[in-house]
């Protein structure tokens, strides 16, 4: 049996919708777009929203929506994709890495303090395989501080909060998420900002188009007009209707594919909870998780994943922390010592297949397989 680390939900509904779009003689941003802006609004009831290209460009534009400047330092995680940290650097600002806990992979609020200095701006928590991090303590010390709250959402959609969509919380300054093609929603690249905010919400709109003043499809229809501005150094971050199309297909579809990645959590928690070789996720009880990654951590962890591989079964780690990567410790000097939760972590994780389309047989060959090789 071959079963990859992920395989995207992709019906007739989306291939259709996307025909529909080749078919339309428009193909980049145009009203597909601002469709699936409007309908992500009302799921999240967030007060705006802004469509990208991927979660960097949310992230990056999100920094330069609060005003980060050189210089300045930001928190993050350490265990993270390398985007929430890269997007720093496009400020020649630094991030500053912290700590995680060691049952929810999530950044440890409690070490976050000691990293504050005059030149902090930001924290951006990292929503960990989809389980919303201790909002209201990160609040707390922003207010304390006075710094800003960017939410890293990748993971995140849809998550809960103390009964709230993450995308909604109304502390945060800005939330972003992704639509690569492994997330809980995909359409291939994308990703998409919310915020309470008018003015971040022009800032990243501008931003995402060259910082032209208006969107570029009013220049080509009959009742636009040909003359537009430029009024600030922005970015080509603009999402296509071809991809938004496919978002608004699967936005419908969010929470009963959030249910089947439920079910597969459940089977492998039911599966591996008596094993004591198997560390399981743990998930506070004041938050859901959109199950977006479903990580477990093993002894053995290199060898299981090579032995699965072997069986054709795909898997992934997450993350190789921040302060591992080359350049990241050589431009910023991170000293090992200073991660050990996440370096234990690091170690033992490996996260297994869970997505919407697994077949029961599918999983069960899974729970088999690394029940067989862990022992
Ligand atoms: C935690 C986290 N942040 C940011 C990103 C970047 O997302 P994108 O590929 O949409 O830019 C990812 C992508 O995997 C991620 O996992």
């Amino acid at each position: 049996m071959q079963i990859p680390f992920h395989k995207t939900h992709t019906t007739n509904e989306e291939i259709k919708a996307v025909v529909e779009v080749m078919k339309s003689g428009w193909l980049t941003m145009g009203s597909k777009t601002l469709e699936f802006e409007e309908k992500f609004k009302e799921y999240i009831s967030s007060k705006y929203v802004v469509s990208l290209n991927s979660a960097t460009a949310s992230l990056h534009l999100a920094l330069k929506a609060i005003g980060l400047r050189n210089g300045d330092e930001v928190i993050l995680p350490t265990n993270t994709f390398v985007a929430t940290a890269e997007v720093v650097t496009y400020f020649d600002a630094k991030p500053i890495l912290c700590d995680i806990e060691e049952d929810t992979h999530n950044i440890d609020v409690s070490k976050i303090e000691a990293l504050i200095t005059d030149k902090t701006k930001a924290i951006i928590p990292v929503h960990f395989a989809g389980q919303p991090c201790d909002m209201d303590e990160i609040y707390e010390i922003a207010d304390k501080y006075n710094l800003k709250v960017i939410e890293d959402a990748a993971h995140a959609l849809p998550s809960r909060y103390k009964g709230k969509l993450i995308g909604k919380l109304e502390k945060t300054d800005i939330t972003c998420f992704s639509f690569y093609a492994t997330k809980t929603l995909s359409t291939g690249e994308g990703g998409m900002a919310t915020t309470n905010s008018k003015e971040y919400a022009n800032i990243m709109k501008i931003n995402r188009l060259h910082g032209i003043s208006k969107d570029a499809w009013d220049r080509y229809t009959a009742k636009g007009s040909w003359y537009y501005e430029v009024v600030d150094n922005g970015n080509k971050y603009n999402t296509t209707d071809i991809n938004a199309a496919l978002g608004i297909v699967q936005l419908k579809k969010q929470e009963i594919l959030k249910q089947k990645r439920e079910a597969i959590a459940q089977k492998y928690i039911n599966a591996f909870k008596k094993n004591k070789n198997i560390i399981l996720p743990v998930i506070k009880n004041d938050r859901d998780t959109s199950w977006h990654i479903f990580t477990i951590k093993v002894e053995n962890r290199d060898e299981v994943i090579e032995v699965l591989k072997q069986r054709g079964i795909g898997c992934s780690v997450h993350f190789i922390p921040i302060h591992k990567h080359p350049y990241y410790k050589d431009r910023y000097n991170y000293q090992d010592e200073d991660y050990p939760v996440s370096n234990k972590v690091f170690e033992k994780s490996l996260s297994l297949p869970i997505y919407p389309d697994m077949s029961d047989k599918e999983v069960e060959y899974v729970i088999k397989n690394v029940l067989d090789i862990v022992g």
